[in-house]
């Protein structure tokens, strides 16, 4: 192998994010530095990430942000390989800030460009915390996606199941919201559920039984707020029971999505020695119930449950740059400099 060394730029959403990731001749990976600096502050009074206000803060934040990421690293910018750029998907002011940076330095360097899908550093950043061989499954489970992805290979990616409405951490943030928690939704739920009766409630768990892969979340919401409305007003307990039946329902219907797919891959994938393994990547694998039923769920249908640390299961420019450089390392062409950032891709 190649001794390869990359920098990358994450820019789709609301952390301005920087990092360097390098892999010797020996295939051992290493990473440098990786720099994240969240924007959470300036959103949060409006209850969720706004676009504009996003992509103004990148403006401001990046260049200092690369220079911090080489910096830490001890490396100057002769001393990478290629930069590696969020092009999609995403909020397409942020993606323009960055990809257009990428490209930027890319010419004025000489330097390679590969423009990663975000999507893509999610699913490979497994093989750079834990070595894992293809194929895996992967679940994401963020702010904007929900996603059961079959990864096959570098570039080759097959969605298996997606939500029909909201994402998961959206329908967390809706509900925290419509109880009168703080933004980020997620955190503030699952600490309210801690002293919560789970059974109190008997929320909806959408498409379970369900043969198709895919997941929905509205109607959960929906029965949150009607429940909310029939007992207000809401004292604390109320609101923790809520959050508790709210977080059995999601558990519920993970199982049930999660172990569909689980045996379509034992069925597509006989073990052949090693033994499967399901990834989990996105803000909501933060959450300690839903990380043990997925443990659980592993556990009883013999696959590996990996969970990358937290900081790179949540937006990070290192997988950006990991995503580039297991690119770079197939002997794929880079992308040329009219690549265009793509919002929905
Ligand atoms: O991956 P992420 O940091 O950003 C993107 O969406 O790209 O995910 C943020 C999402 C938010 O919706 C947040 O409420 C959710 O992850 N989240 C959680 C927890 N921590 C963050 N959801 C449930 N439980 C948590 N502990
Ligand atoms: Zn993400």
């Amino acid at each position: 192998v190649p001794f390869l060394r990359i920098l990358g730029i994450e820019t789709s959403c609301d952390e301005t994010a920087a990092a360097v990731v390098e892999r010797d001749a020996e295939g051992h990976s290493k990473v440098l530095s990786d720099v994240v600096l969240s924007q959470l502050d300036e959103h949060s009074a409006y209850g969720g990430v706004v676009p504009e206000i996003a992509a103004r803060a990148h403006v401001e934040a990046l260049d200092e942000l690369i220079e911090e990421a080489l910096a830490r690293a001890n490396v100057s910018l002769a001393d990478v390989d290629a930069i590696a750029a969020t092009s999609g998907p995403g909020l397409i002011g942020g993606l323009l800030v960055g990809l257009m940076t990428g490209k930027a330095i890319a010419r004025a360097a000489g330097k390679p460009l590969y423009a990663v899908n975000h999507l893509e550093g999610h699913a490979l950043t497994a093989r750079l915390t834990d070595g894992l061989s293809f194929p895996y499954l992967m679940l994401l489970v963020s702010g904007g996606h929900t996603q059961l992805i079959l990864v096959r290979g570098v570039g080759q990616y097959e969605r298996w199941g997606t939500t029909i409405d909201d994402a998961l951490g959206e329908a967390f943030d809706k509900t925290a919201k419509l109880l009168g928690l703080p933004y980020p939704g997620g955190p503030a739920v699952e600490r309210m559920a801690r002293d919560g009766n789970p059974d109190r409630f008997n929320f909806p768990r959408p498409l379970v039984g369900e043969a198709r892969l895919d997941f929905s979340f509205s109607g959960l919401k929906t029965a949150v707020r009607q429940a909310a409305q029939e007992i207000a007003p809401l004292s604390d307990q109320d609101v923790a029971d809520i959050c508790a039946s709210f977080q059995k329902a999601i558990s519920r219907t993970l199982k049930d999505r999660i172990g569909r797919g689980l045996q379509r891959f034992k069925a597509e994938f006989p073990v052949t020695g090693e033994e499967p393994a399901l990834v989990v990547a996105g803000g909501v694998a933060a959450n300690l119930e839903l990380r043990g039923t997925l443990q659980a769920l592993c556990d009883k249908n013999g696959f590996r449950f990996i969970a990358p640390p937290l900081n790179l299961c949540t937006d990070n420019a290192v997988m950006i740059a990991w995503a580039g450089l297991e690119r770079m390392a197939t002997g794929a062409a880079p992308d040329t400099l009219d690549v265009q950032p793509r919002s929905r891709w």
